[in-house]
């Protein structure tokens, strides 16, 4: 079955052919990095505009590398949401489109939930049930998978999302835009325990986030000491967001008595979030599923695969 994946939440435009959920055939992604970059964050005008004028083009090379012609699309899978509106809207209206023109069914999918899906495209058997930690520059969400497509919540950020404050601890640390690469480089010659910032737990039993707290420490302590010592901020930043989200794993995996973990979202990019996760999985006898890392940010591979398998189950 091949699943044409069409992914426009934020600012990557993204078209995907996958084959059988698992084989990617062509996988092409626009990064609208440029255009935002210069105002430090995504203008959502901006982003659904680039979308309009890209998607075609990305549409017709996605089918050219991947062999596949319209004809022999069986199914199309659109991010639904959650995402910028504007921007979701391309992805479904070029997906409609394409729905009524060649009578292709269409299913629309949960973005976070595809992000988790970026795993089932390693073509490795998973283990269910399994937590779920999505971790982007929009979302910071727990999930409890009873398979690949009945999904739950267990917990999210009650203000800022990892990747977010990766980004504006980034800015206040004029390190550029998008900021958690940038940051991960700074802090890679850091100290990260030459300076503590707070993490937030919110109890002991809440799988939930918040990261402002944090965020603040690091505005009040450039006021007070300057920016002097870049690395050893941003290690110590990063270190404070990692034990965070390497906590609330451990918790969903000790509440929910699990033997496999998904990770998904582009701050999964960071080696040091990956090493950490790592070591957790292997002392709680866990399997650990992490993406590659060009499928932990947006795409429509792992969208394309989210469709194949919630098409399957509704299949009689
Ligand atoms: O999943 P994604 O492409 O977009 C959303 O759906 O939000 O994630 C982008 C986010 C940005 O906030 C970016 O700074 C962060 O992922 N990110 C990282 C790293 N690479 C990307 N954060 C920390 N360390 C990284 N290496
Ligand atoms: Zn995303």
């Amino acid at each position: 079955m091949n699943v044409l994946g069409i992914e426009t939440s934020c600012d990557e435009t993204s078209i995907a052919l996958v084959k059988n959920g698992k084989k990617i055939l062509s996988n092409i992604v626009a990064s609208q990095e440029i255009i935002h970059q210069k105002f430090g964050g995504v203008v959502p005008e901006l982003a659904s505009r680039a979308h309009t004028e890209i998607i075609e083009s990305l549409f017709l090379e996605a089918l050219r590398k991947s062999g596949v012609t319209i004809k022999e699309i069986n199914l199309i899978a659109v991010t639904g949401s959650p995402g910028l509106k504007g921007s979701l809207l391309i992805g479904k209206v070029f997906a409609r489109s394409l729905t009524f023109a060649y009578q292709i069914p269409l299913i629309e999918v949960n973005h976070l939930h595809a992000h988790l899906a970026a795993n089932f495209l390693s073509g490795e058997e998973i283990n269910f049930p399994a937590i779920g930690l999505v971790v982007s520059g929009g979302h910071t969400n727990l999930f409890y998978l009873k398979n690949r497509t009945k999904i739950k919540p267990l917990g999210e950020t009650l203000d800022d999302a990892a990747g977010e404050v990766f980004d504006k601890v980034a800015r206040i640390l004029n390190l550029g835009y998008p900021g958690g690469p940038a940051l991960e480089k700074a802090a890679e010659k850091g100290n990260p325990d030459a300076i503590k910032f707070p993490c937030a737990y919110m109890g002991k039993e809440s799988l939930d986030f918040s990261f402002s707290g944090v965020k603040t420490s690091v505005i009040y302590y450039v006021k007070k000491y300057g920016l002097n010592n870049i690395p050893d901020i941003a290690a110590g930043f990063q270190k404070a967001i990692i034990k965070v989200l390497v906590e609330k794993v451990k918790r969903a995996i000790k509440f929910k008595k699990v033997k496999t973990v998904l990770l998904g979202g582009g701050v999964v990019s960071n080696k040091v979030l990956r090493r950490e996760m790592k070591k957790i999985a292997l002392a709680e006898g866990t399997y650990l599923f992490v993406p590659l890392s060009v499928l932990c940010t947006d795409n429509a591979a792992m969208v394309a695969s989210l469709g194949y398998y919630l098409c399957q189950e509704e299949s009689p």
